[in-house]
């Protein structure tokens, strides 16, 4: 079974707009390449919000951890509501902004628009740059710019956050994570204090990576992991032919069926759930009935 970083070749890089001091490039970047994972996953994010506030009641905190948040893109979904493509308008507004202009423009917006959903948000990227606006502009609650891929250890300071965290979300970003980087999370996730419930895990995955390479990491970690059956997103268009003939190859060595949906020209994903077992079954099944209304 081929690494992830083997695969993640074929993947057009955009290291030059994940790590620009103002969301601006990644924003227009992707809105052209009609990048829709987040929004897409979004539904399911929120039915485990809200199956967390219903065990838990509201005296224990929702703090959902974001891997792979870039500058802050979950939270700004699932937290303040945004669409993808009103988090898109809004840094298109003034694309030439610096960082201090946008920051503050950010800032802004945010105290214009109460938090749909009054969760802590923490994120992790490697990139420091996206980070540091994350934080700065108020997106993220907290933040830690790591690349655990190199060096899988943990400060105490990191160590802490992780433990606060009951929600570990993540959206185009497993494929540049693996093993390596959700290891040490998965060891400090949740840790702080015993709830009755949770930790919970609700990520998505590119197709063409395999899921088992990271299964067996969440099982030694207590928690069960599945694929959520039907579940399908779309995640951005190709980028150029050659990123479009390469990944339909790695989708079919897999051993899955391309025709349906690669063939249409964009990458998709598929949603998987964590939790320890006693708690998986009612994870499942909240995604399950989201998936049903969703095709009413
Ligand atoms: C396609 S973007 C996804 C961003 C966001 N989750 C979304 O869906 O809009 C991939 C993100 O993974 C981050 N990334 C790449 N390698 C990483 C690593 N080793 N550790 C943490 N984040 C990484 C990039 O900086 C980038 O922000």
């Amino acid at each position: 079974m081929p690494n992830y970083q083997v695969v993640n070749e074929v993947k057009a890089n955009f290291d030059d707009v994940y790590q620009s001091p103002t969301p601006h490039a990644y924003f227009s970047t992707m809105n052209e390449l009609e990048y829709a994972i987040g929004q897409e996953a979004r539904p399911y994010f929120l039915s485990a919000v809200a199956l967390m506030r219903r065990q838990l009641g509201h005296q224990i905190p929702v703090r959902m951890l974001d891997l792979g948040c870039s500058y802050g893109v979950g939270s700004a979904l699932v937290k303040y509501g945004f669409s993808f493509s009103e988090i898109a308008d809004f840094f298109a507004r003034d694309p030439d902004s610096n960082s201090h202009q946008c920051i503050k423009d950010t800032r802004e917006w945010l105290a214009e628009n109460e938090p749909d959903n009054p969760i802590s948000c923490i994120g992790a990227d490697s990139s420091e740059e996206a980070i540091h606006f994350g934080t700065e502009s108020g997106l993220l609650d907290e933040g830690m710019a790591r690349d655990l891929e190199s060096d899988p250890r943990l400060a105490p300071e990191e160590c802490a956050l992780i433990q606060k965290c009951n929600l570990l979300i993540s959206t185009g970003a497993i494929g540049y994570v693996g093993e390596r980087t959700l290891n040490p999370i998965l060891q400090q996730l949740g840790k702080n204090r015993h709830r009755p419930h949770g930790p919970y895990i609700v990520v998505t995955i590119l197709r063409m990576f395999s899921p088992e390479l990271i299964t067996k990491t969440f099982a030694a970690h207590g928690f069960k992991f599945l694929q959520v059956p039907e579940v399908h997103l779309r995640q951005r268009r190709f980028h150029n032919e050659t990123e479009e003939e390469e990944t339909i190859k790695a989708v079919q060595k897999r051993g899955l069926e391309t025709d349906i949906l690669e063939a249409d020209g964009y990458h998709h994903a598929d949603l998987f759930v964590g939790a320890p077992e006693s708690d998986h079954p009612d994870l499942m099944q909240a995604m399950v009935e989201t998936w049903k209304k969703l095709q009413q």
